[in-house]
């Protein structure tokens, strides 16, 4: 879910901010959206309906009453409690009406508070937990608050076990807005008699680049001319805003048709920022882990496990093979909504490493709090700046990979395998297992990648490109394969995950050798196979694979090393890409397959930017 707020002089364009500030959330969650905005006569308008938010600006502007006003929120939901309806749209209005709630994030004790509530006299009208927060506010708000919102805020919260992220105004208090946060995302943007609230720095940036972030059980009160903070016990805040640096143009797209295309061919670049500053002069440096170092964590450590969903799974997977050759210290893999249930056997020798590109995956989270409590030294991989992750962490590697705003995880997936391969490297060197002439030849490798990368982007964007017209001829397939050995493994899982997401094309990853123990059956000449084989020490055993898929008449599709003239006897489409050192073959493999999922996709008439049931970041376990 997103939220937005905005408090200014009457009259603004209230309902335009909103709406344009809810549309830079959509990647959040969009299956239902809507504003509330206080007019100049007193009166809070309510817009809620099902779907995007272009739905809910139509619905809007046949009101032409609700255009102005100083005040507002706003929402976009994805459905936690209650199914995607127009009732269960946010915000949720209390009983007498006099103020309105927007809420990200889940209400752990709603059915005891809710009861609580209905014995006081509250009627509720939709089936989410978020309304529990409208009428526990406003129960507080006329009770012991007296009628201050912000009194009425912290002290109902008080009350509130759970996660959350909220906005609530009301219609007594036409000048203030009033924000709160418990592990969900929130940020005020600070601006010349005007200020914002939103889940995300994209949202406001047309509006501001002064940024103040909120933190954990903390409350925010907005006037046009200033914001102050407080603790739920009370306690006055004082900090600093930040400055962004990045413009709204970075969130825009660029000229491409849709955000997705923008950022695959934004990754030579995303590359070279991630590692920027850390490869200098042949010599690796990661400062952040400094402080872990001097403590002799890479020392002691027995053991890793790296926690993450998702495309960042595929990227921990693809770091346990590195590492473990590198640094030959045993490394798990495991998905952070399993990891948090299988009473992990952590502590303080056990490094975690949380991977994820939001840095707010509620499992993530839950799974490194829970490892933390076990003593485990914890190491953030994240894209975005102040994320809960980073609280829960003793040291973050940060991306530096720009805004991703195509739900699905492309830049974001190859600098977490860079930034993941360079920790690697990191290990080996304080482990000792690494001479300084392999260092520089693994560095040099990695510094060649974005270029390499750029020489698939073009050759993709020429006239001899071979993907988009394959991606076209196989547009209408029910079923695919994605098989590779070794890191050509996850390679394949992520590359059937790109595939499944944007063009809902029933794909699988297997490793190539087990193919043969079961998955093998489901092949047919209607189910095409695309193996990974470039060049590794593996390479005749994926040919050997390969064959025997071929053997069944399947179609085979193969991602080869440049130069690689044998391998066409064996496939019937070749993706080639260029040579590099095997540990870093996914970062160029995974590329065609991007690029290929992207087509199939367009051809489908799929929405790339925005595939249905998913969400950017999954702020909910
Ligand atoms: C969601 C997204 C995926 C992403 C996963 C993990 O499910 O749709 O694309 O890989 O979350 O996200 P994270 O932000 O933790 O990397």
């Amino acid at each position: 879910c997103g939220i937005v707020g905005y408090v200014g002089p009457q009259g603004s364009d209230v309902t335009d901010i909103l709406l344009e500030s809810l549309s830079k959330l959509e990647y959040r969650g969009y299956d239902s959206a809507g504003i509330a905005v206080l007019t100049a006569n007193g009166t809070l308008e309510l817009h809620r309906r099902a779907g995007k938010i272009a739905n809910l600006a139509a619905h809007i502007t046949t009101r032409l009453e609700a255009q102005k006003g100083g005040l507002g929120i706003g929402h976009t939901r994805w459905a936690t409690h209650g199914r995607p309806s127009d009732d269960n749209a946010h915000p949720h209005p209390d009983c007498t009406g006099v103020l309105t709630v927007v809420h990200n994030g889940i209400v752990e004790n709603y059915a005891e508070l809710r009861q609580e509530l209905e014995l006081l006299g509250h009627t509720f009208r939709s089936e989410t937990d978020t309304e529990v927060l409208s009428h526990l506010i406003e129960q507080t708000y006329f009770g012991p608050a007296k009628r201050d919102l912000t009194e009425a805020v912290r002290q109902a919260l008080q009350r509130v076990i759970g996660s959350y992220a909220i906005a609530v105004v009301c219609r007594e208090q036409p000048d203030i807005l009033v924000g709160a946060r418990c592990n969900g995302p929130l940020i005020v943007g600070l601006g010349e008699n005007e200020q914002f609230l939103a889940s995300d720095i994209p949202a406001i940036l047309k509006h501001t680049r002064k940024i103040l972030i909120l933190e954990d059980g903390e409350v925010v009160t907005l006037r046009s001319n200033g914001v102050s903070l407080q603790k739920l016990d009370g306690r006055v805040v004082e900090r600093d805003h930040i400055t962004i640096e990045w413009d709204a143009e970075a969130a825009e797209k660029g000229g491409y048709p849709h955000f997705v295309l923008k950022e695959i061919n934004e990754q030579p670049d995303a590359l070279r920022r991630a590692m920027l500053g850390r490869i200098r002069d042949g010599q690796l440096h990661l400062p952040e882990l400094e402080k872990l170092r001097k403590e002799g964590l890479f020392d002691r450590v027995q053991r890793i496990i790296i926690v993450a969903c998702g495309t960042s799974y595929h990227a921990g997977l693809l770091a346990k093979y590195v590492i473990e050759q590198w640094a030959r210290i045993p490394v798990e893999a495991i998905t952070a909504s399993e990891f948090r249930y299988c009473n992990p056997i952590v502590g303080p020798e056990t490094l975690c490493i949380a991977v994820t590109q939001s840095g707010e995956t509620a499992d993530t989270l839950v799974g490194i709090r829970q490892a933390r409590e076990q003593g485990a030294p914890v190491i953030a991989v994240t894209n975005i700046v102040a994320s809960a992750i980073t609280r829960l962490s003793d040291a973050v590697l940060y991306l530096q990979a720009g805004p991703e705003i195509g739900v699905v995880a492309t830049k974001t997936f190859v600098t977490s395998v860079v930034v993941l391969y360079l920790l690697g490297l990191y290990l080996g060197e304080q482990r000792k297992r690494i001479r300084s002439e392999q260092m520089s030849a693994f560095l040099a490798a990695l510094e060649h990648l974005p270029d390499q990368v750029q020489h698939i982007l073009d050759q993709a964007a020429g006239p001899d490109d071979v993907i988009a017209p394959l991606a076209r001829r196989m547009a209408s397939v029910s079923n695919m394969m994605f098989i590779g050995r070794g890191v050509g493994y996850p390679t394949a899982l992520e590359g059937a995950l790109k595939l499944k997401e944007i063009s809902y094309i029933h794909a699988e990853g297997f490793p190539a050798g087990e193919l043969k123990h079961g998955s093998i059956a489901l092949l047919d000449p209607d189910t095409p196979l695309l193996g990974i084989a470039t060049s590794s020490h593996i390479y005749e055993k994926v040919i050997t694979n390969i064959q025997e898929v071929r053997a069944r008449d399947a179609r085979a599709i193969v991602v080869a090393t440049e130069g690689d003239e044998r391998v066409k006897q064996f496939a019937d489409d070749v993706l080639y890409v260029p040579a590099t050192l095997e540990a870093f073959s996914p970062l160029l493999a995974i590329i065609p397959l991007q690029l290929f999922s992207y087509h199939v996709a367009v051809a489908r008439g799929c929405n790339v930017d925005q595939p249905r049931n998913l969400a950017k970041s999954v702020t909910v376990e």
